[in-house]
């Protein structure tokens, strides 16, 4: 097991909120404060939002990601966002196979593999989410579950293009929710997806992909959590919606 090999990111998940105009305010706060950051920074915002963002964090450190992409390059599919539509806005990174996609917009792993490829071919870093809920821990599939959402949204994906991909283990349960599984809960479960990308991959490239921790994630449990040595930083919802709080997390992060 190396950390070295691998850069820790830190990514917000706006979800939906913040306005165009409140995130440039947001942004504009935030930039001091992550300035200094040895991490990896990333907002993912609302599409309507991506103008604005990419505008305001120009010249800093903070990157901006996207919510979702569509798979197809274009047509006739109604309210969806293409993965060229967000390269060309500026964006770098998206979030892809989120629990709330998969809970309520019908989301499943071979969507979310397909989603995750048209990001890839079109230069976009996808942040890959996977994660059990409550009733799949305690009935003992979680192992399972997370090498086998780990295994089909990388299903296609080469090795070349798998230095692009970030996964966040979620744990469906810790999200929104207050409770954080523990340091060595999100350890266990992120080595679980670093043993899938392996076993897929070869053990060398697992150890350069950066796997981060997300659910309930927040300036108090963030330096615990990323100093476990399968933690590479997380996807922050909640908590990325504060400037000083966020900028906490990057502190925690940086340190490692
Ligand atoms: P939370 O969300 O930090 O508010 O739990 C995390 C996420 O959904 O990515």
């Amino acid at each position: 097991m190396n950390k070295a090999l691998r850069k820790a990111v830190i990514a917000g998940n706006w979800k939906m909120n913040m306005t165009p105009s409140q995130a440039t305010a947001l942004i504009n706060e935030m930039k001091p404060l992550v300035a200094d950051a040895k991490c990896d920074v990333v907002l993912c915002v609302p599409f309507v939002d991506i103008a604005a963002a990419v505008e305001a964090a120009k010249g800093s450190n903070i990157k901006i990601g996207a919510e979702n992409v569509h798979f197809k390059a274009s047509g006739a599919f109604t309210g969806e966002i293409s993965a060229e539509m967000l390269k060309e806005a500026g964006v770098e990174y998206v979030v892809v196979g989120h629990s709330e996609r998969r809970q309520y917009f019908g989301e499943t792993d071979q969507t979310v593999n397909l989603r995750s490829l048209a990001a890839l071919n079109a230069g976009l870093k996808p942040i890959i989410c996977v994660g059990e809920t409550l009733e799949q821990r305690e009935l003992g599939y979680t192992e399972t579950l997370l090498k086998f959402q780990t295994k089909m949204a990388l299903t296609n994906v080469t090795a070349d293009q798998l230095k692009d991909v970030i996964i966040a283990y979620e744990p469906v349960w810790a999200i929104g929710t207050g409770v954080t599984a523990t340091a060595d809960q999100a350890d266990e479960g992120n080595g679980y997806v670093r043993q899938a990308i392996a076993e897929a991959y070869g053990e060398e490239a697992a150890q350069a992909v950066t796997v981060q921790y997300g659910g309930s994630m927040n300036a108090k449990n963030a330096a615990e959590l990323v100093s476990k040595v399968n933690v590479d930083g997380g996807l922050i919802g909640g908590a990325s919606l504060k400037a000083q709080d966020f900028s906490v997390i990057v502190k925690a992060a940086s340190a490692e």
